[in-house]
């Protein structure tokens, strides 16, 4: 066959029609251009395509459109999806929808050619997709800068299968939020979605919460109760820090998985389940497993796909969007109308988030309660702040950079200096919860009971 690969490209900008163009033409590519979906429809009609590269906002055409064109008019044609504006739900929508792949703008070249190269050595069988013409639920997660999206694209990719997720990433960074979207995304998304924090219960109670009880079974048992695991029949279990169970409820846990039954503790009989394991841990489970606190063979099952969750460290062109996210959200929470300068949002962004997004989002919405001028400028934020924007003591000087950890540590024994040693009020004061500030001392040897007034 001598007939070149032939690329459409859909957009209804002219500037980025004619990038694609002059990119595409110099690598070999037979390249045809359309500025919409009337455009597109007719170019699909007349000669085959092997690749559609489609902007997601064709005017006020939506971009997704071509996906349905290309299944009746050119089913073998691949298509990538481009956008400026990526969110969870259209990243989300593109994959679903059939599209091969989601890139944003502005494009990479590099990024660009290497996918079309993949599409053009992939055999055809292997491109079908899930296809599901439901419309997604709202989920806001914020943030555009690359580490998200790749989490935007994991979750698109892991939510229409019932594989095991386990979701990492430091405290604060958006677990909870994530699993809820997998579950929102998925065909159990009108079933339970069941979260149960395995840190807060002790392995017998975590047995009878998620296995249930007969009555009996224990004293107190005085009813039959069935747990989590009957309860999410069909739908999603959240096992939030997962890291923090023993070894003897693991077993347990993983024998309910594998088998896809549970016995009720006092029970002999077996119950068949339905139910989809999403896991998070904020703390290295591998190390865990070598250390044997965690069993091997239940990581590999609960990490068929690892999604893993950047800091706020790690994606601060995603803060801005964050701080007005959650200005807005307070605003509409308090019926108030309150801004906030650039520099404020600036100021914001260059300071350190220990806590993470939980951190940023309980700061912002004190400044927005404690703005009395309708604005928040880089003044109050410098007052709710304190202390906090000067440098660590471990920064300062010139000696050799601290690591993280002992940042992480002297940020925290300052917090509990200042919170006199009220643990509560040093953990709301970071942005995470009383058990991870226990948590953190424990593996950063700081002593709680010794930083008490
Ligand atoms: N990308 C995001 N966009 C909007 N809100 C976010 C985002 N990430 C986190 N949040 C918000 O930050 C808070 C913390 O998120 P979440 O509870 O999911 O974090 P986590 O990783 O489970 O933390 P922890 O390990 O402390 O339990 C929540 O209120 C959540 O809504
Ligand atoms: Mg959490």
């Amino acid at each position: 066959m001598s007939k070149r690969f032939t690329v459409l490209v859909v957009d209804d900008e002219e500037s980025t029609r004619g990038f694609l163009h002059s990119v595409l033409t110099v690598e070999g590519y037979d390249c045809q251009l359309a500025d919409s979906l009337e455009a597109a429809e007719i170019l699909l009609r007349q000669s085959r395509i092997d690749l559609a590269l489609v902007d997601l906002y064709l005017g006020t055409a939506n971009g997704l459109n071509v996906l349905d064109l290309l299944k009746v008019i050119q089913p073998q044609c691949k298509c990538v999806v481009m956008t400026a504006h990526a969110t969870v739900e259209t990243v989300a929508r593109s994959l679903s929808g059939g599209a091969l792949e989601y890139l944003s703008k502005p494009l990479l070249i590099d990024d660009l050619l290497a996918l079309v190269r993949k599409v053009q050595s992939a055999r055809p069988s292997l491109t079908k997709e899930i296809a599901s013409e439901e419309p997604f639920p709202e989920t806001a997660i914020i943030g555009r800068s690359a580490k998200m999206l790749e989490v935007y694209r994991a979750i698109a990719r892991v939510a229409a299968s019932t594989a095991s997720v386990l979701i990492t990433g430091a405290s604060g960074t958006g677990k909870e939020l994530v699993a809820r979207a997998i579950h929102a995304h998925s065909d159990r998304a009108h079933k339970p979605f069941m979260p149960i924090n395995c840190g807060a219960f002790s392995e017998t109670l975590l047995e009878s919460e998620l296995f249930g009880y007969e009555k009996g079974a224990f004293t107190g048992a005085d009813t039959n109760h069935p747990g989590l695991f009957e309860a999410a029949h069909g739908g999603t279990i959240f096992l939030d820090e997962i890291s923090e169970t023993k070894t003897g409820f693991q077993v347990n846990l993983l024998r309910a998985v594998q088998e896809q039954q549970v016995r009720r503790v006092g029970s002999n009989k077996y119950i068949p389940i339905d139910v989809r394991i999403l896991a998070a841990s904020n703390c290295d489970l591998e190390a865990l497993i070598q250390a044997g606190a965690f069993r091997e063979d239940l990581y590999y099952r609960l990490s068929v796909v690892t999604i893993h969750l950047p800091t706020l460290a790690e994606r601060h062109e995603d803060i801005p969007p964050l701080i007005h996210h959650f200005l807005k959200r307070s605003n509409v929470r308090n019926k108030r109308d309150i801004q906030i300068t650039s520099d404020a949002v600036q100021f914001l962004s260059n300071m350190p988030w220990p806590g993470n997004v939980r951190e940023l989002e309980n700061f912002i919405e004190r400044l927005a309660i404690f703005c009395a001028s309708g604005e928040i400028g880089v003044a109050d934020v410098e007052r709710e702040a304190g202390g906090k924007r000067q440098p660590h003591p471990a920064v300062a000087g010139n000696g050799p950079a601290p690591t993280l950890q002992e940042m992480e540590r002297q940020h925290i024994l300052r917090v509990l200096q200042e919170a006199e040693g009220n643990k509560s009020k040093a953990a709301r004061a970071l942005g995470i919860e009383r058990k991870t500030l226990y948590e953190k001392a424990r593996r950063l040897g700081i002593d709680l009971q010794a930083n008490k007034r």
